[in-house]
């Protein structure tokens, strides 16, 4: 069926989307969409239609529309599509502000009676809505998770694009490991071994050292076994990488473009945090300048909060925070924190170290707040031939495959720095989610890859 002749076949008044009705006031809409819920009393059918771009309520009175049209919504079934003419009028009650005097309705298809939409409007465990998530996804707090995720991924994209940078893609099957072999998804490449991409950084501070500032977008791929409410075995990544760029001018970056997100989340799809429930005001105040600690200071406050029974485990010095830690660390403050300078020897083989303490790391976390944890992972990188060389034999990394790698410093070195940041995380964070399980259409985790 065109376009023209999907719109036309119930009544000739023009296609409007659920979302821009406040434009048609008072006149007649053709909305395209579902059947969402239905309720029903005696003379009277309250039908709420969503479109994609949300939910409006309609109202059928027996006396007011034809016969055939009160027959064909009267029983209706849940997740029929239907495209269905009716007047806008402004309701204070309704939640988008109007609701729709129903006036035709052509059912597309209806769902028959017999094998009802799987997902009624009551609850459902979350292993039956991940059984189901190619129709979970049609709720509405599903559907406005998804466009906050869109938006978080235009906003980042907008941010590098519109500051200098140019977007470089890295592959996504790779020789060898980025951060630690142990999270590698091996691939079978015509005989050879070979493995999805960790992370786009290595091959992206070759772009940056061709084109100065640049970015990647893309997925990325670890096989970690953590059955955590922050890990995905697949997620997306947006990484900058800058020439010329120490520790001090990353962090810039990364509380400068993490702001610009939240804010463009704030101003485009305020009506999606309000469908899932999220305080604004929350996010309000994510502006520049972040609190900024070393991962010293950082450890001494954890260690005061173990002693004030704040935290269930002491914080042993030198690891790498553990998610309880993150969680009462990022719950400290109102905006990100960002902790840099952790001891090298837990942080991977490519940081460099500080030149006032080499047993430090030129690194940086940032912490999302209310507990959300690590938003953002990056570094200042190991610029000199002889101790990324000595670095990639510590850390048993094949040689041969890190040539190109090893080039970089060979030819033209130069202080560079970059960050990776999990959109995922992003969007569980700016949505208040209990889990990353709902920031992406269709997550990968250890025990899940259908549908
Ligand atoms: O801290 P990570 O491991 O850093 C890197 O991969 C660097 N090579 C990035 C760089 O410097 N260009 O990962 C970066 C971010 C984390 O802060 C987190 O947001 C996200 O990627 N992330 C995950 N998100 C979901 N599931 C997982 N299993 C993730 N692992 C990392
Ligand atoms: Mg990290």
């Amino acid at each position: 069926m065109s376009e023209e002749a999907a719109a036309t076949s119930a009544t000739s008044a023009p296609v409007a989307t659920i979302a821009t009705l406040g434009q048609h006031e008072g006149q007649s809409v053709t909305l395209r969409g579902w059947l969402y819920n239905l309720r029903e009393s005696g003379k009277l059918l309250f039908p709420i239609f969503r479109d994609g771009t949300g939910t409006v309520q309609g109202v059928a009175h027996v006396k007011s529309v034809a016969p055939e049209v009160f027959e064909a919504l009267k029983g209706l079934t849940q997740e029929s599509s239907v495209i269905v003419t009716g007047k806008v009028r402004a309701d204070k009650r309704a939640p988008g502000g109007y609701e729709l005097d129903v006036e035709n309705i052509q059912v597309v298809q209806r769902v028959p009676e017999s094998d009802p939409y799987p997902i009624t409007l009551k609850e459902h465990g979350v292993d039956f809505l991940m059984e189901h998530r190619h129709l979970w996804l049609r709720t509405p707090r599903q559907s406005a998770i998804l466009r906050i995720r869109a938006e978080i991924m235009r906003a980042a994209a907008e941010y590098f694009d519109s500051n200098g940078f140019i977007r470089t893609d890295p592959p996504i099957l790779t020789p060898a490991a980025c951060e630690g072999t142990s999270t590698l998804f091996p691939v079978d490449y015509f005989g050879d071994p070979a493995f999805l991409t960790q992370s786009g950084q290595l091959y992206i501070e070759s772009t940056a050292l061709a084109l100065g500032k640049v970015y990647s977008f893309g997925p990325t791929f670890r096989a970690e076994k953590s059955k955590t409410r922050r890990h995905l075995t697949e997620f997306w990544m947006i990484e900058p990488e800058v020439a010329y760029c120490d520790l001090d001018c990353l962090m810039e970056l990364a509380e400068n473009f993490l702001s610009h997100i939240v804010q463009c989340v704030l101003r485009n799809r305020a009506s999606e945090l309000a469908v899932i429930g999220r305080d604004p005001e929350k996010l309000r105040n994510i502006l520049p300048p972040f609190p900024r600690l070393r991962y010293d200071e950082a450890a001494a406050m954890l260690n005061d909060a173990y002693k004030k029974g704040e935290l269930e485990n002491p914080f042993e010095y030198g690891n790498d925070f553990g998610s309880p830690d993150e969680t009462w660390l990022s719950s400290q403050f109102d905006r990100p924190v960002m902790v840099h300078r952790y001891p090298a020897d837990v942080k991977a083989f490519y940081m460099e170290p500080d030149p006032k303490d080499s047993r430090y790391a030129l690194c940086v976390d940032v912490l999302a707040p209310e507990g959300y944890g690590e938003v953002i992972g990056g570094s200042q990188r190991v610029s000199s031939y002889d101790l990324l060389k000595s670095r990639i034999e510590q850390h048993n990394l094949p040689m041969d495959a890190f040539q190109w790698y090893l080039d970089l410093r060979r030819y033209g070195s130069v202080p560079h720095a970059g960050f990776g940041m999990g959109i995922e995380r992003l969007v569980a964070w700016v949505c208040a989610l209990d889990h990353v399980r709902e920031t992406i259409p269709f997550p990968r985790m250890l025990h899940r890859i259908y549908p």
